[in-house]
């Protein structure tokens, strides 16, 4: 599916070891500040995500990083290449997929591919092989003679990720690659990206799926409020705020979290409610870590998060 030529960088650029290296953005539309302060950095072969709520920023941040959206401020390179000034080297070395599909839905999948080889300045006399290599390693071909309105939500998506790898990127952005999708889909979308990665591609991806980001990547950055939360992987997140988790209800049938680094902290707490049996003890989750960041009541083991 993917070429051996990754990661190129070019020894001008200077020494940075990221292959998305953005520091201090920030983005404001009029009043409102969508991406406030943001650092990016990601390593070559890595699939990182931006997980977030809803308004969190995460689109307007996807589109600085691929050159769609200038920002206020902020020093970005990718691919080892500067912006704006490199933004059409850039450009060559990604792929995007961005969350509303941008597929022409009347014609077929194959017509689909073929125009975006054309968009992209495939030379003609690789466009049908790339088109045949791409399709086959997706499970696309028996769909290159559908019109994509006839698609399930899945395979357009699919759809839309062969277009973007047509120039063979070396990074590819997807921007809530699962959003909408049924539970089968989003699997089989999930074995797509590992299998890309495997094959040398960077991959930068958002959700708001904390599942997503849990299954997937193996760092994961915390969006809220167009700031980062915390970074690491997820594994290093749940340790920052206590790996093991004990609920509980409260009188009023809210429901309370108490964090813990160690299982006998945790059991001698859990031990304190006697035989009520709404207290659960386990390990914390990558949904602990993002609703205590993002939402949840901050409670008083909170300060040991891992904050960036
Ligand atoms: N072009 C725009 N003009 C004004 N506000 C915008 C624009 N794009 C995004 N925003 C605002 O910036 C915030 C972040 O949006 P977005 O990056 O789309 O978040 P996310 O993708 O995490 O849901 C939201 O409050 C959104 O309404
Ligand atoms: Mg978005």
């Amino acid at each position: 599916m993917s070429s051996s030529k990754r990661p190129s960088r070019d020894p001008e650029a200077g020494a940075s070891e990221y292959i998305i290296d953005a520091e201090g953005v920030v983005v404001r539309f009029g009043e409102k500040t969508a991406v406030d302060g943001v650092d990016v950095k990601v390593l070559p072969g890595e699939i990182y995500g931006l997980l977030g709520p809803n308004g969190a920023g995460k689109t307007t941040t996807i589109r600085v990083l691929t050159t769609l959206q200038t920002p206020t401020a902020g020093r970005i390179s990718v691919g080892g290449l500067p912006m704006p000034s490199e933004n059409k080297g850039i450009r060559e070395k990604i792929g995007i997929v961005q969350q509303m599909i941008s597929l022409d839905k009347d014609i077929s999948v194959r017509e689909n591919i073929i125009c975006h080889g054309y968009f992209q300045k495939v030379p003609k006399a690789d466009i049908m092989r790339r088109m045949d290599s791409i399709s086959s390693a997706m499970g696309l071909t028996p769909f290159l003679d559908s019109t994509v309105v006839r698609l399930s939500g899945g395979w357009q998506r699919k759809t839309s990720i062969a277009c973007a790898l047509m120039h063979d990127p070396e990074i590819l952005f997807l921007d809530e690659p699962t959003a909408g999708l049924d539970t089968q889909s989003r699997h089989m979308l999930w074995d797509m990206i590992r299998q890309l990665n495997k094959a040398g591609t960077t991959i930068f991806l958002t959700t708001h799926y904390i599942e997503e980001a849990e299954s997937l990547c193996n760092r994961v950055a915390i969006l809220n409020g167009g700031r980062m939360a915390a970074l690491g992987s997820p594994r290093e997140l749940c340790d920052g705020i206590g790996r093991f988790a004990v609920e509980h209800n409260n009188e009023d049938h809210t429901r309370s979290y108490r964090y813990f680094s160690d299982w006998d902290g945790a059991k001698a707490f859990a031990a304190g409610f006697g035989d009520d049996e709404s207290v659960v003890l386990r390990k914390t989750s990558l949904e602990d870590v993002f609703l205590e960041l993002t939402g949840r009541k901050v409670t008083a083991d909170f300060v040991k998060v891992v904050r960036i």
